[in-house]
C-alpha cells in the first residue's frame, strides 16, 4: 500500500477544529486501506508565535520540506494584533508558499446545486457554476522589494510596496491555466491591469505568447476590475481565470461568495516537480481565514478543509478515484439538507463543525456499502 506523509498544521481559530474533521477523513481512506498517511503535526501563526517567538519553527519548516503534502488550517486572530511585523501570524503562511515554491494556487468555485440558494446571487446567475481561479502565489506585491516604511526628512512617512513579475514566473502559471483548461472547458481569461501597470503589460505579452502553443484553449484577456465586476454579472461566462497573486486574493474571495459561502472553498498550492524524483511540493488550505469571531464555538464549516484534503488525494497523491468519492460524500451530505451555520437556510436547525464532518464519513460509509 501507498505510503504518504502528511504535515498538518491547524494554525489558529477554527483551523484547529476543522483540522479535527480532516483527520476523521483520513482516518477513513486509511481504514479503507487506500493508501497508508504518516501523520506529523506541527504549529504555525499565532500559535507557534506563542510557542517560538516565530510565525513557524525552523524545525516545522524542514518538516514541511520533507512531507509529501502540508494540511493547512488557517493562522491569524486579534490576539496577535500587535505582534512584530515579521513575525505575524501571515508570515508563517507566506513562508511557507515562498520557501516550498508554491507558485500555483489553484482555487476551484463550485457551486453545488443544493446550495445554489445560499448565495449572495440568484440561483439562475450561480446554477452549476464551476470555475477554477489559477493565481500565482510566490511573486508579486507580496514578496516584491523594497517592501518598506521609511521616514522623510521632512517627518512623514512613505510606504512602498513592490509589484514584479518576471517572463518565467508568468510563463510557468500561464502554462498551469492552459493545462488545466485543456482538462475542463477549454477558456482562459487572464486578468491583469495593463492600462496601469507595467506588471500588466508583461504579463499579457506574455500569457499570449504561451496561448499560441494552445490552439485548442480559447484565451481572453480581461481587465481585474471588469473580471470582478464580471464574476458578480455574469460568473458563468468564465472557466479559468489565471492572474497574479494580489488580484488572484481578492478574485477568489469573490468567487467564494458565489458558491454560498467563504466555508466552501478548498484550494491547492503546488510547485514545480523535482527532476529527480518528479515530485512538486504542496501544500493544501481552505481559502477561508481563522474566523476569530466564531472559532471554539463549533461554528465553522469544515467543508473547505475535507474539499482541500480531496484536491491532496487527486494532486500530490495520484488517488483521483478516492477523490472522486470525497467530494461525491460532500454532495450527498449538502443534497440531503445538512448545513453549518454559514450556508443554512433562513430558520434552519444548523448542525455543528463536529456533526458535518461525521456527516461526511458517513457519506463515504454510505456510498462504498
Ligand atoms: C489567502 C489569504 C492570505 C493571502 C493571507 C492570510 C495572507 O487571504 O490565502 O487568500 O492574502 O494570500
Ligand atoms: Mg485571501
Amino acid at each position: 500500500m501507498a505510503s504518504f506523509n502528511l504535515f498538518l498544521l491547524p494554525g489558529d481559530g477554527i483551523g484547529t477544529e476543522i483540522m479535527v474533521e480532516v483527520e476523521k477523513v483520513v482516518a477513513w481512506f486509511e481504514k479503507r486501506g487506500v493508501a497508508t498517511f504518516e501523520r506529523e503535526r506541527g504549529l504555525v501563526g499565532g500559535s507557534a508565535y506563542d510557542a517560538h517567538g516565530k510565525a513557524i519553527s525552523e524545525s516545522d519548516m524542514a518538516l514541511a520540506m520533507a512531507s509529501d503534502a502540508v494540511i493547512f488550517g488557517a493562522v491569524g486572530g486579534p490576539k496577535w494584533a500587535d505582534v512584530p511585523y515579521d513575525v505575524r501570524p501571515e508570515a508563517g503562511l507566506l513562508r511557507l508558499r515562498k520557501d516550498l515554491g508554491l507558485f500555483a494556487n489553484l482555487r476551484p468555485a463550485i457551486c453545488y446545486p443544493a446550495l445554489a440558494d445560499a448565495s449572495a446571487l440568484k440561483r439562475e446567475l450561480v446554477e452549476g457554476l464551476d470555475i477554477l481561479i489559477v493565481r500565482e502565489l510566490t511573486g508579486g506585491v507580496y514578496f516584491g522589494e523594497p517592501k518598506e516604511i521609511v521616514t522623510l526628512e521632512n517627518g512623514e512617512k512613505r510606504a512602498v510596496d513592490t509589484q514584479v513579475y518576471t517572463t518565467h514566473e508568468i510563463d510557468r502559471i500561464a502554462r498551469v491555466a492552459f493545462d488545466l483548461a485543456r482538462t475542463r472547458g477549454g477558456k482562459v481569461h487572464s486578468a491583469e491591469k495593463h492600462n496601469v501597470m507595467k506588471s500588466g503589460v508583461l504579463w499579457k505579452q506574455v500569457v499570449s505568447e504561451v496561448g499560441k502553443g494552445y490552439a485548442d484553449v480559447t484565451l481572453e484577456h480581461i481587465l481585474a476590475d471588469n473580471c470582478a465586476m464580471q464574476l458578480v454579472r455574469r460568473p458563468k461566462q468564465f472557466d479559468v481565470i489565471v492572474c497574479d497573486n494580489l488580484f488572484g486574493d481578492i478574485l477568489s474571495d469573490v468567487a467564494s461568495m458565489l458558491t454560498g459561502s467563504l466555508g466552501m472553498l478548498p484550494s491547492a498550492s503546488l510547485g514545480s516537480p523535482d527532476p529527480a524524483t518528479g515530485r512538486a511540493k504542496s501544500m493544501y488550505e481552505p481559502v477561508h481565514g481563522s474566523a476569530p469571531d466564531i472559532a471554539g464555538k463549533g461554528l465553522a464549516n469544515p467543508i473547505a478543509m475535507i474539499g482541500s484534503f480531496a484536491m491532496a488525494l487527486r494532486y500530490t497523491l495520484g488517488l483521483g478515484e478516492a477523490a472522486d468519492l470525497l467530494d461525491g460524500a460532500v454532495a450527498d451530505v449538502l443534497a440531503s439538507g445538512l448545513r453549518t451555520a454559514d450556508i443554512a437556510n433562513p430558520g434552519q436547525n444548523a448542525i455543528s463543525t463536529t456533526e458535518m464532518g461525521d456527516a461526511v464519513v458517513k457519506a463515504l460509509d454510505a456510498r462504498v456499502a
